[in-house]
């Protein structure tokens, strides 16, 4: 009887003694207990994955974040080990690029936590563990150009992880695709030697093996070869051109040449009778600047003067 109320009464104040001790602490964590984010979701496109959240405000403070991480083998075997994600300790920012730490096609548990000065808040886990599959996958730019005859694509670089499968095709002859994997984006790849005159279009989807899936297929994109028979033509233009000035050019030369002398200086064939031995004046009397041209061809002969261009 006695011992069992020496027990009652050390069980009273055992848990009066808790009592008391717990009051100031419930009430100095109380007042200033920082509230863990909310609202945890995942945002992935392309193989690049963000955890978002909602800030926790407190005025005129600054709030700090860390995120850690659980893949699939912690979860299962080492349920209280998680790994600090490599870019988001103690950031501002209220999101974080998880794309270094999500390494495996697994599911992963993402927990984020407020730190203010020496306070932190509770870990707030994300419902739904991420698995990097859901990935949103989007069509790939792509830049589609003609070098001389070659059909040349360069796709978006995506990293690594990402292949591109390119469909290219005649647009007369729509059933007949053409399919090239090409290994990566960001540099120029030929695709084929095109036709004169034929139009060629092309598609790509990005693919990504990693995880089983690919993208809807881009918009395809047609670009045309000009006839080769044009370039042609102008050049033959051109070089038959050239030739008429080369013939004509000289020839209208000789004959201004001839127009020169025949109007200036005619060749007129006197009779013996009227020539006058004794001064050797003209007889037609050109002014002077005809005297001068008609001394110009005179030196310069017409026939000179084609051989002289020629
Ligand atoms: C969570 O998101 C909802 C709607 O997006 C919003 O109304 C709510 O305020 C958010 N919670 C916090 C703690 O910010
Ligand atoms: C992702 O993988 C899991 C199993 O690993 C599977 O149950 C789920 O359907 C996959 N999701 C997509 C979008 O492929």
């Amino acid at each position: 009887q006695t011992f069992t109320r020496i027990l009652k009464e050390i069980w009273t104040s055992l848990i009066m003694w808790f009592f008391y001790a717990l009051i100031p602490c419930l009430l100095r964590d109380g007042v200033a207990i920082l509230p863990a984010p909310q609202n945890l979701s995942v945002h992935s496109t392309n193989m690049k994955h963000f955890l978002m959240w909602s800030p926790v405000i407190v005025p005129g403070e600054t709030v700090y974040y860390s995120v850690e991480y659980q893949g699939e083998y912690e979860r299962l075997y080492l349920s209280d080990v998680w790994i600090p994600s490599s870019w988001c300790s103690l950031t501002e920012k209220t999101e974080c690029d998880l794309t270094e730490d999500i390494t495996a096609t697994v599911p992963y548990s993402l927990h984020v936590r407020a730190t203010l000065g020496s306070q932190t808040s509770a870990w707030s886990t994300l419902t739904h563990p991420f698995n990097r599959n859901s990935t949103i996958l989007t069509p790939p730019w792509m830049d589609v150009t003609k070098d001389g005859f070659h059909l040349v694509i360069e796709l978006e670089d995506l990293g690594p992880q990402f292949e591109f499968l390119v469909a290219y095709w005649r647009r007369e002859s729509a059933t007949k695709e053409h399919i090239k994997m090409v290994r990566s984006g960001g540099i120029p790849v030929h695709l084929v030697t095109m036709e004169p005159g034929a139009a060629y279009c092309v598609k790509a989807q990005a693919v990504v093996k990693a995880i089983g899936r690919h993208s809807a297929f881009s918009q395809a994109e047609c670009i045309e070869v000009q006839e080769e028979a044009l370039p042609l033509a102008l050049a033959l233009f051109a070089f038959v051109g050239f030739m008429l000035n080369l013939v004509a050019v000289p020839i209208s030369i000789w004959k201004m040449g001839q127009l020169l002398r025949y109007s200036c200086c005619p060749v007129v064939v006197l009779p013996n009778t009227l020539k006058i031995t004794s001064s050797p004046q003209k007889l037609i009397s050109c002014r002077k600047e005809e005297v001068d041209a008609c001394a110009m061809t005179t030196v310069l002969s017409s026939e000179e003067l084609f051989r002289t261009w020629i």
